[in-house]
């Protein structure tokens, strides 16, 4: 037997913009000044509240392993903020605790896709959609959102391209890269479809929290089936609380479901951390006041980019209904995102990621993240202005 990888591992293929990260900080190490729009890392600092908890809980000692599913408490947190967010209290064995919102889209594929079974997502739509069914053999089929529908998904699309192989949909509302939001009665069609040809959904409700258009909502299919029928839930403490590199995530679902995902979570990572989990509680039943300022400031930052976006040549902007990212659409420059991004970062030094990077319908635009202050967003629109201006546009 020679040393040779799996079959499997030739198929793993990751984050794309972790790519883009290195190339930026190669650049930065070279002397080169750039402005970060390219990687959704909330430039805040978790809130002290939060980190005071994780602080205790260590000085307490809870060092050691705790159940793989989670801790009690957390679940019973999770129970009480979801009475509240979504109108209905899932019973314990629906809450699986999980090391950042990223393993649960894994966990779900891997325990749901068999080899050649079909998975209907968003295109553009979150990159770990695509390398976790590319992980687990299953195939991948994009649904185009398109701008002049807002970038909702829309059931009429995916119905066209359910097949007998279809197993799981997967929504993602507010949205990353465009942060769309579904309204009630577009989730409400989408989970019909599911329930008429008998399909999952997994609910990617990272950005549930963070809608920032008076005129969006936040609607989630399990507030239909109570995840009790077919909706997974996938939700992350990342971006909500700035808790990027704390790692957790938590995912509500069927039991018998979520009793599978929680072997799978005991066999890669056994748990996740205790005082992790104790930061969590903070976060969810804790004051809101720093998380509440932080919201607002995106909301200000959100205002500014678009508004200055649109003043540029060759650009147009949407106004994003919610997250943490903007989408603008980059076409009249004449310019392919990827060419954008790389024009971007060469000569104004403001770091992009090209449309692309999100699916082949993505191509055509480029997403900025507003995780970086007022001053830092001005100077981005400053340097744009001037390198597109020489630019022969549309
Ligand atoms: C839509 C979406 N889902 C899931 C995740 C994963 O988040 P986490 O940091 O909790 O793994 C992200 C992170 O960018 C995201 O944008």
């Amino acid at each position: 037997m020679s040393r040779t990888f799996s079959v499997a591992a030739g198929r793993f293929s990751g984050q794309p913009m972790f790519n883009t990260l290195e190339r930026v900080q190669q650049l930065e190490r070279q002397g080169k000044s750039i402005l970060h729009f390219e990687l959704g890392q909330p430039d805040f600092p978790t809130p002290g509240n939060i980190v005071a908890a994780g602080i205790t809980a260590l000085q307490n000692s809870e060092t050691r392993y705790t159940s793989s599913l989670g801790m009690y408490d957390f679940k019973l947190a999770v129970q009480q903020v979801t009475s509240h967010s979504r109108n209905f209290t899932p019973d314990i064995d629906q809450i699986l605790v999980t090391p950042g919102a990223n393993a649960i889209i894994y966990y779900a594929i891997k325990c749901l896709i068999d080899p050649g079974d079909e998975v209907i997502i968003p295109d553009p739509g979150f990159p770990t959609y695509v390398a976790a069914i590319n992980a687990c053999n299953g195939v991948t089929v994009g649904v185009e959102l398109r701008e002049a529908e807002g970038f909702r998904l829309q059931a009429a699309d995916i119905e066209q391209c359910i097949t007998s192989k279809t197993k799981l949909i997967i929504l993602n509302s507010p949205s990353n890269p465009t942060g769309a939001a579904m309204s009630e009665r577009e989730i409400r069609d989408v989970y019909e479809l599911a329930l008429h040809h008998d399909l999952y959904l997994l609910s990617d409700e990272v950005y549930s929290r963070m809608i920032f258009n008076k005129a969006a909502i936040f609607f989630s299919p399990s507030m239909i089936d109570h995840c009790k029928d077919r909706t997974l839930i996938l939700n992350g403490f990342s971006k909500a609380f700035s808790m990027t590199g704390w790692r957790l995530g938590v995912a509500i679902g069927p039991g018998a479901l979520i009793q599978k995902m929680g072997l799978l979570n005991e066999t890669i990572v056994s748990c996740v951390p205790p005082f992790v989990q104790r930061a969590g509680i903070e976060a969810m039943l804790g004051d809101q006041a720093v998380v509440k300022r932080m919201y607002a400031e995106y909301r200000e930052r959100c205002r500014l980019l678009v508004d200055g976006l649109n003043s540029l040549p060759g650009i147009s902007c949407r106004v994003p209904d919610g997250a943490i990212y903007v989408f603008p659409n980059i076409t009249e420059t004449g310019m392919s995102s990827v060419e954008f991004a790389e024009y971007a970062l060469d000569t104004a030094g403001v770091a992009v990621l090209p449309g692309n990077c999100f699916g082949a319908h993505g191509d055509g635009y480029i997403r900025m993240c507003y995780v970086n202050n007022q001053t830092c967003i001005r100077e981005a629109l400053s340097r744009l202005g001037k390198v597109l201006e020489g630019k022969k546009c549309r």
